[in-house]
């Protein structure tokens, strides 16, 4: 922790209900797709709404180290694919992402040449092995850090075969790599659960929809994608801090335009609809990639829930902010089957267990997940939360210092600059007067 810098701290205090209107930023996985998927269509696909944070900045950066050429028009974004992508001339940095990072693997396998993929020392740490192995079954050579397990990851690509992936985890990310380097040769993917599915929706509306065979194997099969238009939502995974907030906090109101609703990503609004929060739907529009609304959440009392199965899968991003719900509850709550948490921007199990703990929570931490005493928390000083490397655990505890009575300090605050670089003055403009 000796390394945050000492102005890299956000303290927040409760202060009074969340009330307004708030455009979340667009869907971080649809806009990383967005651009790899234009990036290799036939044509030029215009992008609207696209997140503009670190992990979407490297991706962007990625697909023009390949020869694709992208326009900012503000609002929108031209994406000039290039089917035949180039050999990226320099080391290609992922920063925090690992969405990036393996998508991004599975393009450079199926170019014929040589790359190198990198990140910070967070994405240095996550396990490599899932997509590399899968990879070099394929035909690709890999090579990289303990073993080839973790980035750098060096990849020679081209001359790819087809092979059946049955995987053992669910993971858009790794199910995403496979099928994008089946691009060049065809391959078929199985996941053991439905994980999001953007990477199929835009296959499907790019013209190359998967084949779904009995027993959930998905094919790609060899081919073109052609150009489209997106429109990118706000991302639910971002709207889920303020969904948590204002469920939190007295009083509070807000209503968030054009909220991403695609059923693979909805398990915070479900989590959260059965501890008795007030999540209205409205204006639904599904006539684009992804399907959108308007969600409008009032304060609520929240109580205990057991989170499992695909509840946690559907939710897996937002359980660190469910957690700091959970603590603020009624009763007990559970979460299991998430052991998958421990391998994101950091160890999300061990940090959200030390950062209620320090808040005065009563938390077992297990091996998959936790169990939350809730009823509120007792600190009398303000509890301090180090989120170095992780954006959901500095947004997720700068919301339990909206309602823990002596506050939080997260550290390493600048984190939120992975998906949502402006949270804390959008938090500040829901807020009354001062926000901290
Ligand atoms: C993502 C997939 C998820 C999620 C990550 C983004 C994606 O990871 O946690 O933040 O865009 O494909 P998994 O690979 O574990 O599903």
């Amino acid at each position: 922790m000796s390394d945050i810098a000492a102005d890299d701290v956000r303290e927040q205090h409760p202060c009074g209900a969340l009330r307004g209107h708030l455009r979340v930023p667009g869907d971080k996985s649809v806009s990383h797709r967005s651009l790899i998927f234009g990036g290799q269509g036939r044509g030029t696909t215009r992008v609207r709404g696209l997140l503009r944070s670190g992990d979407v900045h490297a991706t962007w950066g990625a697909m023009e180290a390949l020869g694709v050429s992208i326009e900012d028009h503000g609002d929108e974004v031209l994406v000039h694919g290039v089917p035949a992508l180039e050999e990226p001339s320099n080391v290609v940095d992922c920063g925090n992402s690992g969405t990036s990072i393996r998508l991004l693997a599975g393009v450079l396998a199926r170019i014929d040449g040589h790359g190198v993929l990198t990140g910070d020392g967070s994405l240095r740490r996550r396990p490599m092995a899932r997509v590399a192995e899968p990879l070099r079954r394929m035909g690709a050579r890999i090579e990289g850090r303990a073993g080839g397990r973790l980035a750098p990851l060096a990849i020679r690509g081209g001359g790819l075969h087809p092979v059946d992936h049955d995987l053992t985890v669910a993971s858009a990310q790794v199910k995403s790599c496979l099928l994008l380097a089946g691009l060049a040769c065809g391959t078929r993917v199985r996941e053991p659960r439905q994980s999001r599915d953007h990477s199929e929706r835009f296959f499907a509306a790019m013209g190359r929809p998967l084949t779904v065979h009995d027993d959930r194997w998905l094919e790609v099969v060899p081919g073109p994608l052609e150009p489209i238009d997106v429109e990118v939502p706000a991302d639910v995974s971002s709207a889920a801090f303020l969904l948590v907030a204002a469920s939190l906090v007295p009083g509070s109101e807000v209503e968030l335009p054009r909220v991403g609703l695609n059923a693979t990503r909805t398990g915070i609004i479900d989590a959260l609809r059965a501890m008795g929060a007030d999540i209205e739907v409205v204006d639904e529009d599904r006539s684009g990639v992804e399907p959108m609304a308007t969600l409008v959440v009032r304060h609520a009392p929240l109580h205990g829930i057991r989170i499992d199965g695909d509840l946690a899968l559907r939710s897996l991003d937002e359980l660190p902010v469910l957690a700091v719900a959970a603590a603020f509850a009624e009763g007990e709550t559970v979460i299991a089957d998430a052991a998958e948490l421990r391998v994101k921007e950091s160890d999300r199990i061990a940090r959200v267990a030390a950062g209620l703990r320090c808040l005065g929570v009563d938390v077992e931490e297990r091996p998959d997940g936790m169990c939350i005493q809730g009823g509120g928390c007792s600190g009398a000083e303000p509890a301090v939360v180090d989120a170095s490397g992780d954006h959901r655990i500095a947004m997720a505890f700068t919301v339990a210092g909206l309602v823990a009575p002596a506050g939080v300090r997260v550290r390493a605050a600048s984190a939120v600059e992975s998906s949502w670089p402006s949270f804390y003055t959008d938090l500040s403009s829901l807020l009354p007067g001062r926000a901290s």
